[in-house]
């Protein structure tokens, strides 16, 4: 008899060697490697490679994968085109999505090359290519010229060039690329689970990312740390924030960037992202945003026992650094693009198709037909 679980809660869908969630702990793993001993200390780009290979690289691999990350940042001119024709009211995140599979239409090598070496250059050049996509859409829905492609900057140095037009601060770039690298994977969420069911299908990778990021989009996944700056904007000022999660909580709505599936005890990320939120906006005089982050979590573990989750904090570290507030998810997906390719290999590599079963609750079987004049 098969058991039925809501949401597929507590079920074990397939074995991975690339992360795992610990929720009951409050920890993160990457391929064995604690979240803890990863964060400051290695590049989103080693996070990559760790990921796609399962070590950590030498220096000259790494450089070589930097290599291939930089010449692959080129945008199709079809794709560049439907960027600038997007209605600037069109959410980034979108614009993301159906450029990805764009993608997929102006790769020749699709439909004559589907072995996993192949599959590998496909990530490599996803990946360069979502940050100039998410870039390149902001810069255009504002008038703005679209920065040429440079080969010299890391993935989070290339990205804020690209967005501001202009050379950012080592501050900045190193504050990215530790988030990049918190978020990079986190096992059997939901975008990574839907990147896994379509690619099982043996489909192409671009069609699994495209999924994967149409998975992302919705509030309760990657969502969330844009709900957390509009509920900041709305508290607007720390004696508010009482009021503020006592109605909400009255009225059974949910706090932003609190809670999670997995996690029973504090996000792992969380401290890292919290430590940068404070850092960057006592340093930019927002200490508000702090004030109110902090004083609404306190509420929310003594009132529900629910901790801040990755959202939480990363939406105050984005909002710092001067990223839009819609392109937070986008943000998020730029470096979520590391663990899904991951997993759209790993599940290659040892593919089964994903079907489940649901549980009937319809009517009664032995409806009989009657035509449509009788009904
Ligand atoms: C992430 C999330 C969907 C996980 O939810 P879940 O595991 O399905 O938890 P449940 O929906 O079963 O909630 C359990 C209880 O906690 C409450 N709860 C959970 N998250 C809450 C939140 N953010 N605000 C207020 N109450 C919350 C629920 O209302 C429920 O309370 P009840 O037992 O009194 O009805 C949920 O915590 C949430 O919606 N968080 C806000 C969105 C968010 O930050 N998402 C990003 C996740 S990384």
């Amino acid at each position: 008899m098969s058991q039925f679980a809501r949401g597929l809660e507590g079920v074990i869908a397939n074995e991975t060697r690339l992360g795992d969630v610990r929720g009951q702990e409050g920890q993160l793993i990457y391929c064995g490697y604690e979240i803890n001993e990863l964060a400051g200390k290695v590049s989103f780009e080693e996070v990559v490679y760790l990921l796609w290979n399962n070590r950590l690289p030498k220096q000259t691999e790494l450089t070589e994968l930097k290599q291939q990350l930089a010449e692959e940042r080129e945008l199709p001119a079809q794709v560049i085109e439907f960027i600038k024709s997007s209605p600037r009211t069109a959410l980034p995140i979108d614009v993301l999505r159906t450029a990805v599979s764009m993608l997929g239409l102006h790769d020749p090598s699709l439909l004559l090359d589907d072995s996993l070496a192949a599959n590998q250059r496909r990530a490599i050049a996803i990946l360069a290519k979502v940050s100039v996509i998410v870039a390149y859409f902001h810069r255009a829905r504002n008038g703005l010229d679209l920065p040429k492609i440079r080969k010299d900057l890391g993935e989070a140095a290339h990205f804020l060039y690209l967005l501001d037009g202009s050379e950012p601060s080592p501050k900045k770039i190193e504050t990215l690329d530790v988030a990049y690298v918190l978020h990079a994977e986190h096992g059997m969420n939901a975008s990574t689970f839907s990147a896994r069911v379509t690619i099982s299908t043996l489909t192409d990778i671009y069609s699994a990312i495209t999924s994967a990021i149409a998975t992302l989009k919705g509030p309760l996944h990657g969502g969330a740390n844009e709900g957390v700056i509009h509920m900041l904007q709305e508290i607007g000022d720390p004696k508010n924030v009482d009021a503020y999660v006592e109605k909400n909580l009255a009225e059974k709505k949910r706090i932003m960037g609190i809670g999670h599936r997995v996690y029973k005890v504090l996000d792992p990320r969380a401290p890292h992202l919290q430590r940068m939120a404070v850092e960057l906006s006592s340093e930019l005089g927002e200490a508000k945003w702090i004030a109110m982050s902090e004083r609404i979590a306190a509420i929310m573990k003594e009132k529900k026992g629910l901790y801040a989750n990755v959202d939480f904090y990363s939406a105050t570290v984005y909002y710092s650094l001067g990223i839009p507030t819609d392109l937070f998810t986008p943000v998020f997906a730029i470096s979520r693009t590391a663990g899904w390719t991951a997993h759209v290999l790993e599940q290659l590599s040892d593919n089964r198709l994903y079907r489940p079963l649901s549980k009937y609750v319809g009517e009664t079987v032995g409806r009989k037909f009657v035509p449509i004049d009788q009904r």
